[in-house]
């Protein structure tokens, strides 16, 4: 697949001198949905916002369809949408007008039946003589999505698209975001709902303090860094852990009521069987048994030391 988005050595350092971004690489891919974790300040808005052409890189390379987002921003701006974190609309306008608008002001002919099936993708079509303000938090959100497709870009940027938005409205906009990429739109979402991340993307990009420390593909990273734990509970807690469970890499837990195994990127499930079997030996009796896969969550968090 090639590169839609192409990112070299990027940084920005704010004006006040802060250094927001440390020297990004990143290649996005044309038709991919991208999901970008990180915790507050991480640096998500700052890189959106540059390859948007909104703010002004410091030194590094953006290309966007192979043009710089820099010397070309026209072209590079009418192959890409932005839903942006923050909610500026102007209230006392129509959904109808909104969208209808923003298609417009990128240049592009009108259409109107192409605003209508946006705004029936988005479940918005029963609102669109409806003001901007009348409308919940859920809907502006999705109006701002509607904007953002109306003039059919490329290239989808969803800057925290479900922040505040209920579960059963956060699955609708998965699922219509699921739709476009069939369009082969390619879309790059900023996220601090892990799930949404699991459940849409290809590739994770987790990024702190600037810098892009990873990106994968999702079942990859969850293959090479997701562990699996097998938690036995004793009937009568231990003073300490016996050499022979030791030996096998057991550990104790919950002050010497637990015995934890881990197991887990290719390394430990064949000793399953001996682990029971030792325990056996010592004659301990076990009282329940558990397993848990680390989810994402744990994935992350052991990156970047928080939650996003
Ligand atoms: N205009 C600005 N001037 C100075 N510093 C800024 C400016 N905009 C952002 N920053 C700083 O740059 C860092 C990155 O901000 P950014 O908005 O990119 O983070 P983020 O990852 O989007 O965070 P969040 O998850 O809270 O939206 C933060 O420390 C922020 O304070
Ligand atoms: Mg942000």
């Amino acid at each position: 697949m090639s590169s839609i988005v192409s990112i070299q050595k990027l940084t920005k350092t704010y004006a006040n001198g802060f250094s927001a971004l440390k020297g990004v690489d990143l290649e996005i891919r044309e038709g991919e949905i991208l999901a970008l974790l990180g915790p507050n300040g991480a640096g998500k808005t700052t890189l959106i916002s540059i390859i948007c052409g909104i703010s002004v890189p410091t030194s590094g390379t953006v290309l966007v369809g192979g043009h710089d987002v820099v010397q070309e921003f026209r072209k590079t701006r009418a192959l890409i949408g932005l839903v942006p974190q923050e909610l500026t609309t102007d209230q006392f306008e129509t959904v109808w007008n909104t969208v209808t608008f923003s298609r417009g002001v990128h240049g592009a002919k009108s259409n109107p039946a192409l605003i209508e099936q946006i705004l029936k993708d988005l479940t918005l079509w029963d609102k669109r003589n409806a003001k901007l303000r009348e409308l919940s938090g859920g809907m502006k959100r999705r109006v701002l999505i509607a904007k953002a497709l109306a003039h059919e870009p490329r290239i989808l940027f969803l800057d925290e698209p479900t922040a505040g938005v209920d579960v059963e409205l956060r699955r609708g906009m998965w699922a219509a975001i699921g739709r476009l990429r069939e369009t082969g739109v390619t879309v790059i979402l900023t996220t601090h709902y892990i799930e949404e991340a699991e459940e849409m993307a290809d590739r994770i990009g987790v990024i702190s303090g600037g810098e892009l420390l990873l990106v994968e593909e999702k079942r990859a990273l969850m293959q090479k860094l997701g562990r699996k734990q097998l938690r036995l509970e004793l009937k009568e807690p231990l003073e300490s852990l016996p050499p022979t469970l030791a030996a096998l890499g057991l550990t104790l837990a919950d002050g010497g009521r637990g015995l934890v195994h881990e197991y887990g990127n290719g390394a430990g499930e064949g000793r399953i069987g001996a682990v029971l079997a030792a325990i056996e030996a010592e004659g301990l009796s076990i009282s329940d048994v558990a397993t848990r896969q680390s989810s994402l969550e744990d994935i992350f968090v052991s990156l970047v030391g928080e939650r996003p």
